[in-house]
């Protein structure tokens, strides 16, 4: 008997858990997700649909949310976006180059966080923040414009290769880091239209 109580007990919990679930994903879902993204340093659940507004539906942005792939590492177009995306948000404490000044150096393979190894570690930093002056940026980037700022960051890489997990194989070997004064025309052809 006090077998069959528990079994119930935990058949309601686990009813009532889902309610509350479902009930609280309601009213502001936002882009279906199959990756749930995590503050940097608390390790709290991100909501992906709170701050500026847009940015969510793009084709980039759905497969991000759903594999964690970044679809425009490698994409002039879009490292055109994010070199003038980065210049106006990060460079200030991240160095025009992401070479370091305030905050630490972007472009080489050494992080604090080594999550942002990965794209989603990345973009969860810039949509969250870390410690101190790296407040979260999700006020002022959409999620499509971060993915375009995590382009131009791992474009601004220096370090070894093999270390580039964002890149694959075939990008891996035709990898070739930035170059001063390399610039991408207005028109460069790829998925992201110039900024307005
Ligand atoms: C006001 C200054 C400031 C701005 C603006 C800023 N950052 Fe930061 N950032 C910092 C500081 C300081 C740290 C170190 C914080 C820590 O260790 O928790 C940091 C840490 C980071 C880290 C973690 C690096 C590691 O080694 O793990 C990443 C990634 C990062 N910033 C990316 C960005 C990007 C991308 C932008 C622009 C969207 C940006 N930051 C804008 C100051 C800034």
């Amino acid at each position: 008997m006090r077998h069959t109580n528990r079994a119930v007990a935990a058949f309601l919990a686990l009813g009532l858990t889902s309610i509350g679930v479902a009930a609280l994903a309601q009213p502001n879902a936002g882009p279906s997700t199959g990756i749930t993204f995590r503050n940097t340093v608390t390790g709290e659940e991100l909501n992906t649909s709170e701050g500026k507004e847009g940015g969510r539906d793009t084709p980039a942005v759905k497969e991000f949310f759903q594999t964690g792939k970044n679809l425009y590492i490698d994409d002039k177009s879009c490292l055109r976006n994010g070199e003038s995306l980065f210049s106006t948000s990060c460079s200030g404490c991240h160095g025009h180059l992401a070479e370091g000044k305030l905050g630490p150096g972007l472009n080489d393979n050494y992080w604090t966080y080594p999550s942002n190894t990965e794209d989603t570690g990345l973009f969860a930093t810039i949509f969250g923040g870390a410690n101190g002056m790296m407040g979260p940026h999700n006020e002022n980037l959409t999620p499509d414009e971060m993915l375009q700022t995590i382009a131009w960051i791992r474009h601004l890489y220096t370090g070894p290769v093999k270390d580039a997990v964002w890149l694959n194989d075939e990008q891996k070997k035709k990898y070739t880091p930035y170059k001063q004064g390399e610039t991408f025309p207005k028109d460069a052809p790829g998925q992201c239209p110039p900024l307005e």
